[in-house]
C-alpha cells in the first residue's frame, strides 16, 4: 500500500502548487488525477495562453459569502510572486488589457513550469487515478483509489468545480465535504455567457458574432469591456463578469453606447439636420445591423424635428440603460467557474485545513472564492495552494 505524508487529490493550479510547496519542504507528496493529462485547464485557459495571473488583484476581485477570507493567503502570495516564478523559467509574457498577464507562446509553457517544479521539489504525479472514497480508520487517512488504497497523513482537496464536465471536472470536492460534515455554499455556474427566450433571442442570432464595447450593471456592479451577441444569447468579458452576479428573473442593464452622451447627440443633430429621421440618427452610433436592430427594438420612428426633448431623453435612456432579462446562463458546459463551494466557514483562512477535520485541506475553486474574469482565479489557485502548501 502507497504510504506517504501528503495526498494532494487533483493536478491543476491549485494541487501543483500546494503539492510543490509541500515537497520543498521535505515532505513525501503525491499528486492524484483521474485525468490522462494534468492541469487541462490551464491547457485550454485564456484561448490556450493561460491568463495566469493579474497585476491589479486584490481582494475586492474576489466573491464570498466570506469576502474576507481570501485576504491573508493573497498577501502571502501575491501576482508579483506568481511572476517570479514564471520569469525565472523565461517564459515570454504580456499584458493584454486590465493587468491580465498571458504566456506569449502557449499555457503549456505554465504546464511544463509546474511539473518541473514539482519534479524538482520530490513530489510524485499519478495520473489516471480515480479516488473513490476518503475515510479516516485510525489518526490517518486512508483513500480508495483505482490503483489500491493508499494512506497519508493529510489530504489535500483540490478537485475544482464542475464547470466543463466533459474535462473531468467534477464535484467531488463537495462530496468529500459533506462526508465529513462540512457545509457547501450552494453553487452555480459563473462567468458563463447568459441565454434569451422569444424576441430577445431571435435578435441575438441575428446579430451573431457582432460585438460591441459596452458597460454592463446589475445592481450596483457594473463591468465595462466587450460585449458579443451570440445565438442563444449574450457573451464577451462584460457579459461573462456580470454573470457573477446576476440573479434569476431579474434584468441586467447595458449601456450600448458608454462614451457617448446620447441626448446631447440627438439634440445636436436635430438642430443642425432637423428632417434627418431619429431612427439615421441612432443608427450612425452603431454597426450597421446593431443600428437596425435597436430602432425597431426601440420603435424609433419620425423626423428629429417633431421630436421633444422627452422623446430624446427616453431614447438616450434606452440606449445607455438597455434593460434585458436573461432567461438562464449556459451552464456547467461553459461556465469558465463555480460560484459557492466548501463554506470558508470550516477552513482556517491560513492552512485551508478543515476546522473539525485535522488535516483535511481544501484549496482552489472547490473552495467558496470566486474570482472575476481576468487572471483571478488562476492567482487565488496559486495563493490558496501555496499556503496550504506551508501549512502541511
Ligand atoms: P482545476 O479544475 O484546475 O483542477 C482540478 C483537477 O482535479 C482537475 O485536473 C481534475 O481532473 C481533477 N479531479 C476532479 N475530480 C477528481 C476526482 N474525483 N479524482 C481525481 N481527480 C479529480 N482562470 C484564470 O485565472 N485565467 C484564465 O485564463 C482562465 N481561463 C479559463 C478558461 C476556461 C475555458 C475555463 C473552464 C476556466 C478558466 N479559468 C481561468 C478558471 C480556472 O481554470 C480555474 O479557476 C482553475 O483551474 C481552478 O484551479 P483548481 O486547481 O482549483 O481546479
Amino acid at each position: 500500500m502507497l504510504e506517504t505524508d501528503v495526498i494532494v487529490v487533483g493536478g491543476g493550479a491549485a494541487g501543483f502548487m500546494c503539492a510543490i510547496e509541500a515537497g520543498k519542504r521535505g515532505l513525501g507528496v503525491h499528486v492524484l488525477d483521474h485525468a490522462k493529462r494534468p492541469a487541462e485547464k490551464i491547457r485550454i485557459s485564456g484561448g490556450g495562453r493561460c491568463n495566469f495571473t493579474n497585476l491589479h488583484c486584490s481582494p475586492a476581485n474576489y466573491l464570498s459569502q466570506n469576502p474576507r477570507f481570501c485576504i491573508s493567503a493573497l498577501k502571502r502570495y501575491t501576482q508579483h510572486d506568481f511572476l517570479q516564478l514564471v520569469e525565472k523559467y523565461r517564459i515570454a509574457w504580456h499584458e493584454k488589457t486590465l493587468g491580465q498577464l498571458f504566456c506569449d507562446d502557449s499555457a503549456q509553457n505554465i504546464i511544463d513550469m509546474l511539473l518541473n517544479e514539482l519534479r524538482d521539489a520530490g513530489g510524485k504525479l499519478l495520473l489516471e487515478t480515480s479516488v473513490d472514497d476518503i475515510t479516516t480508520p485510525d489518526n490517518q487517512f486512508r483513500l480508495e483509489t483505482s490503483r489500491g488504497p493508499m494512506r497519508a497523513r493529510a489530504v489535500v482537496i483540490a478537485t475544482g468545480g464542475p464547470s466543463i464536465p466533459k474535462m473531468g471536472a467534477t464535484g467531488f470536492g463537495y462530496e468529500i465535504a459533506r462526508k465529513f460534515g462540512l457545509s457547501v455554499v450552494p453553487t452555480r455556474p459563473a462567468l458563463v455567457p447568459l441565454t434569451f427566450s422569444d424576441a430577445h433571442k431571435e435578435m441575438c442570432k441575428r446579430l451573431a458574432g457582432v460585438s460591441i464595447d459596452a458597460e454592463v450593471s446589475f445592481g450596483k456592479t457594473r463591468f465595462r469591456e466587450g460585449l458579443l451577441f451570440t445565438h442563444r444569447g449574450l457573451s464577451g468579458p462584460s457579459i461573462l463578469q456580470i454573470s457573477s452576479f446576476w440573479e434569476e428573473g431579474k434584468p441586467i442593464s447595458v449601456n450600448m453606447a458608454p462614451d457617448i452622451a446620447v441626448f446631447d447627440k440627438l439634440s445636436e443633430a436635430r438642430q443642425t439636420n432637423p428632417k434627418q429621421e431619429l431612427r439615421t440618427a441612432v443608427t450612425r452610433m452603431f454597426p450597421a445591423r446593431l443600428g437596425d436592430e435597436l430602432t425597431r427594438e426601440f420603435d424609433l420612428k419620425g423626423k428629429l424635428a417633431d421630436m421633444s426633448n422627452k422623446v430624446l431623453t427616453r431614447t438616450a435612456d434606452q440606449i445607455n440603460g438597455w434593460r434585458l432579462t436573461p432567461v438562464g446562463t449556459e451552464g456547467y458546459r461553459t461556465a469558465e467557474v463555480t460560484l459557492g463551494g466548501v463554506d470558508t466557514g470550516e477552513l482556517s483562512s491560513k492552512s485551508f485545513e478543515a476546522v473539525r477535520v485535522p488535516g483535511l485541506h481544501f484549496i482552489g475553486e472547490v473552495v467558496d472564492v470566486t474570482g472575476h474574469l481576468g487572471g483571478f482565479n488562476f492567482q487565488w489557485a496559486w495563493a490558496s495552494g501555496h499556503a496550504a502548501g506551508r501549512a502541511l
